[in-house]
C-alpha cells in the first residue's frame, strides 16, 4: 500500500471589519503610532464588535477554506482547534464550532500552545492522518484577544501587540506518487516534516493568570483589581527566547532534511514583532521576499498569525503548488516550533 502524505487542500482566513490604529490606542493610553511602529512594525489592528465570540469569527475562515478546497465541513472527519481566547473556560471551541459547522459526532481536538498553535495542530493532523485515524483534517485557528487586554497605561506594553482573527486549514491525506513520501528533494507534496518544542520554565514569563487554579477562589474580586485577568509578558526575555527558539528550530528541521536556507521558497512566521522576523530572517540568510508579514495590518493574532499569512500568501500568488514553505512559530508557554511543507 502507497504510504500517504498530508495535503492542504484549501486555506481561508477572516478578520474583524473594525480597524483600530495605533492612533485610536494612543487616544486611550500614554503610547504613539512611532513608537509602536518602531518597536513592532504594526500600524493598526482589527477588534470584533462586542459579542462577537471565537468560533463566530472562524465560521468565515472555516467556509473559506472549504470552498477553496472543493468540500464542506461535513466531509471533514476532524476538528483540530487552536486558540488562548475560547467562547468558555471550557469547554474548548473545537466542539463549539463543530455544532455552529454542522458537522457529524467528529472528534473535536482543542489545542493550547498559544503562538504555536498553526504548528502544534499541523503536526497533530499530520500524525492522524499518515496513521490512516483520520482522511481529511480541518485545522481551526481563531483568536478574539481585544475583550482581555487592559486598554489603560497600566497594559499599554500589551495592549498595542494584539489582535483578533482567524485562519482554517482543509487538510487531506494523499497516496504518496510512486510511494514516495515528500521529502524536501523530490516533488511529492504534503507535509515533509514538523518541530514541536517547548519550556514550561518560561511560563510565567508570557500568561493570563486568572481565572486559574494558582488563584485561590479561581478568579475573585482581588484578580479584577490586580489586573490578573489580562495577560502579562517580560518583553525582551520573550523576544530573546523567540529569535533563539525560532532560529534553532528552523536550522533543525533544515539540517535533519538535508536543506540549505535557500531551498526555502517562502516562510510564514508568527507575526510578534517585525524585528524578531527580522532579525531571525537575517541569521538564516534568507532573502527579504522570501518571508511573508502582515503584522502591520493585524498586529499579533496569535494561533492565527500564520495560517492567515498562509491565506493571504495564497490569494496575493506567493504560495504555488510545488513550492517548499515553512512554518516558524514561538509564544507562551513557552512553546515554538516549526513545519516543513511542499505544497
Ligand atoms: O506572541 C508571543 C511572543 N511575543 C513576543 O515575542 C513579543 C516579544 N517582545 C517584544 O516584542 C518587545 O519586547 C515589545 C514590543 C513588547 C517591547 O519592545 P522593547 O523594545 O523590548 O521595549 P521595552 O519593553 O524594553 O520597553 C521600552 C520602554 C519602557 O520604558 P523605559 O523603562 O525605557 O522608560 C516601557 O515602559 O517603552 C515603554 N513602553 C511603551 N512606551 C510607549 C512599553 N510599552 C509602551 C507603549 N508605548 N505601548
Amino acid at each position: 500500500m502507497n504510504p500517504v502524505s498530508s495535503v492542504v487542500r484549501g486555506v481561508g482566513h477572516h478578520v474583524p471589519s473594525k480597524i483600530v490604529t495605533n492612533m485610536d490606542l494612543s487616544r486611550l493610553m500614554d503610547t504613539s503610532d512611532e513608537w509602536i511602529i518602531e518597536r513592532t512594525g504594526i500600524r493598526e489592528r482589527r477588534f470584533v464588535e462586542e459579542g462577537t465570540t471565537t468560533s463566530d469569527l472562524a465560521v468565515p475562515a472555516v467556509r473559506m477554506a472549504c470552498a477553496r478546497a472543493g468540500v464542506e465541513p461535513q466531509d471533514c472527519d476532524m476538528i483540530i482547534a487552536a486558540t488562548l481566547s475560547p467562547d468558555y473556560f471550557f469547554p474548548g471551541i473545537g466542539t463549539v464550532l463543530q455544532n455552529k459547522l454542522g458537522m457529524k459526532n467528529v472528534p473535536a481536538l482543542d489545542i493550547r500552545a498559544q503562538c504555536s498553535g498553526l504548528v502544534y495542530g499541523l503536526a497533530t493532523a499530520d500524525a492522524y492522518l499518515r496513521a490512516g485515524l483520520a482522511k481529511r483534517i480541518l485545522l481551526v485557528c481563531s483568536e478574539v484577544q481585544s475583550p482581555i487586554l487592559d486598554k489603560t497605561n497600566r497594559g499599554r506594553d500589551m495592549a498595542v501587540l494584539f489582535g483578533d482573527g482567524a485562519g482554517a486549514l482543509v487538510i487531506e491525506a494523499q497516496s504518496c506518487p510512486e510511494g514516495q513520501r515528500p521529502t524536501g528533494k523530490n516533488t511529492s507534496r504534503g507535509v515533509i516534516d514538523s518541530l514541536m518544542g517547548s519550556d514550561g520554565s518560561g511560563a510565567q514569563l508570557l500568561f493570563l493568570k486568572a481565572p486559574g487554579s494558582t488563584t485561590v477562589g479561581f478568579m475573585t474580586q482581588q484578580s479584577l483589581d490586580s489586573g490578573d485577568i489580562h495577560p502579562k509578558m517580560d518583553g525582551r526575555v520573550v523576544f530573546k527566547n523567540a529569535v533563539t527558539r525560532m532560529l534553532e528550530a528552523a536550522s533543525t528541521v533544515l539540517e535533519r532534511n538535508g536543506l540549505q536556507p535557500s531551498d526555502i521558497d517562502l516562510v510564514l512566521p508568527h507575526q510578534a514583532n517585525l524585528r524578531i522576523n527580522e532579525a531571525v530572517r537575517e541569521k538564516l540568510g534568507i532573502s527579504e521576499d522570501k518571508v511573508f508579514n502582515n503584522i502591520q495590518k493585524y498586529g499579533n493574532t496569535t494561533a492565527a498569525t500564520i495560517p492567515i499569512c498562509m491565506s493571504e500568501a495564497h490569494e496575493q500568488g506567493k504560495i504555488k503548488e510545488g513550492q517548499l514553505v515553512m512554518t516558524l512559530a514561538f509564544g507562551a508557554g513557552f512553546t515554538w516550533g516549526c513545519n516543513l511543507i511542499r505544497w
